[in-house]
């Protein structure tokens, strides 16, 4: 201990509560730890209601910050300059391989932990409207429709940084998509890139777009999702465990018109017993421990996979960018593949004339199914009971359409990453070995 009474223990005091007094205590006067509530369901705390995925998804996007704090150091956004500076990385710089191999795997992996946990959302019905007073699911809903959209727009403008031709070409295509819009596709493609073509305007637009635009807004987005959830009265799991209780216990809810029972010494059950805040403790332990600790955990498995994958899967580095050189095929990131195969499938021959299918596949059914994604806390009629409740048997008809839509999704993505070759034109895997290393 030191002279003015600060021990090393005093670290770790907040941490460790011994009473669920100290644990209330250590989350009000701590600023981090003020975001957590004080109490927490066992039911929500369980790996089973969320699979934390949302959790996960946080820490993939803190790892990406963490690496790609550190690749902004490095990098240069000239065109003359940045293709040389990630081989600096790559080959010069101490562990510089490691970390770009760790940043861009984590892009890959936060892209797919953000389909999940919105899988996970929708088979859970945890958008529905009920809650308690005041809450509004559908807003967290809409919060999470725009977090995933950014998460698509950094790994899309993080993707042409590096500079070779598969960033060139990836993003070539990808803007030709956007092209595509009616009225104002030109404009927009100029607008993303620059000036008609992907050069130097258009890399400096990804840079700064990457490194501070789009993670401000994610960091903002996200700190409104997590506030969100103590506003709505935690995860949808919650109100179920108030349901069952009220249920199991035959506990009518509180009725203004009712005069309660004194200290409950005669019959009838006090307003107290039956507040949602009384039923929660029955089931609940002190939040702050339980959900500090789970999370580290989580962020150092976070962090110990992505990091191994990025020295297992290092980040490619193809040839320069070359505007004269068009591979073929010229592919669009893995993410947005099903859209490309769709562009394909809707593009065909009727005699002379030729259907281009890039308005259809790359704007119209994309934004449609967004659309349709955005409605659907408005349009699912299933009853309070179905929130936060995996695969509720009144929601069977509405999961079976999302899980339909999510496969062929699935699907359109594997065949155009793996089954894809020359001329967009049918390949086997085994025929090509090399040609799918080429997505990642
Ligand atoms: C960067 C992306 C995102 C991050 C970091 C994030 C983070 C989180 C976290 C930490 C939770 C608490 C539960 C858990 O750990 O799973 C959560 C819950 C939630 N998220 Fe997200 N999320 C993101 C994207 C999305 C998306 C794409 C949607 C849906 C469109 C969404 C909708 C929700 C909803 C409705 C809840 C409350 C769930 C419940 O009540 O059970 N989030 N999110």
């Amino acid at each position: 201990m030191s002279d003015d009474g600060w021990s090393p223990r005093a670290l770790w005091r907040g941490f460790f509560p011994e009473t669920p007094r100290e644990g209330a205590d250590a989350i009000v006067q701590n600023f981090l730890l003020h975001a957590l509530p004080v109490r927490i369901t066992r039911r929500a705390l369980s790996w089973l209601a969320s699979g934390w995925l949302g959790t996960i998804t946080l820490h993939i996007f803190l790892v990406l910050c963490l690496t790609g704090g550190v690749l902004l150091f490095l990098y240069v956004p000239s065109i003359e300059r940045a293709y040389a500076s990630v081989k600096d990385i790559e080959f010069v710089v101490s562990f510089g391989s490691w970390i770009r191999g760790t940043h861009r795997i984590s892009a890959h992996l936060m892209v797919a932990a953000v389909v999940l946990h919105l899988v996970r959302v929708f088979l859970t019905g945890a958008y529905k409207k009920e809650g308690a007073p005041g809450a509004f699911r559908p807003l967290n809903w809409w919060v999470g429709i725009m977090l995933m959209m950014l998460t698509f727009g950094l790994s899309f403008t993080g993707y042409l940084l590096p500079w070779d031709q598969l960033a060139y070409w990836a993003i070539t295509v990808g803007t030709q998509i956007a092209g595509s819009v009616p009225l104002i596709g030109e404009e927009l493609r100029q607008l993303m890139l620059g000036g008609d073509s992907v050069g130097q305007p258009a890399l400096l637009r990804f840079y700064v777009l990457h490194c501070f635009v789009l993670p401000a807004f994610m960091i903002y987005l996200i700190a409104y999702h997590m506030w969100r959830i103590r506003k709505d009265g935690g995860l949808a799991v919650t109100d179920r465990v108030v349901g069952d209780a009220r249920e199991t216990a035959r506990i009518a809810p509180p009725s203004p018109g009712k005069t309660y029972t004194l200290m409950g010494a005669t019959q009838g059950v006090s307003a107290q017993a039956s507040s949602p805040a009384s039923l929660l403790a029955r089931d609940s332990e002190a939040g702050g421990v339980s959900i500090v600790r789970r999370t580290i955990a989580i962020f150092l498995i976070v962090l110990a996979v992505c990091s191994l994958l990025g020295l297992l899967i290092p980040a490619q580095l193809e040839e320069p960018a070359n505007p004269a050189v068009t591979p073929n095929p010229a592919k669009a990131p893995w993410y947005f593949l099903w859209l490309q195969e769709l562009v394909s499938i809707l593009t065909f021959r009727v005699g002379d004339t030729l259907v281009d299918g890039t308005l259809l596949g790359g704007v119209v059914i994309p934004g449609i199914l967004i659309g349709l994604l955005a409605s659907w806390p408005l349009l699912d009629k299933s009853p309070a009971a179905a929130a936060g409740v995996w695969f509720h048997p009144s929601r069977k008809r509405q999961n079976r359409v999302f899980l339909f839509l999510l496969f062929t999704a699935l699907v359109l993505t594997v065949i155009g990453t793996f089954f894809r070759g020359a001329y967009w034109a049918w390949v086997w895997p085994w025929d090509t070995p090399h040609a799918h290393t080429r997505w990642i």
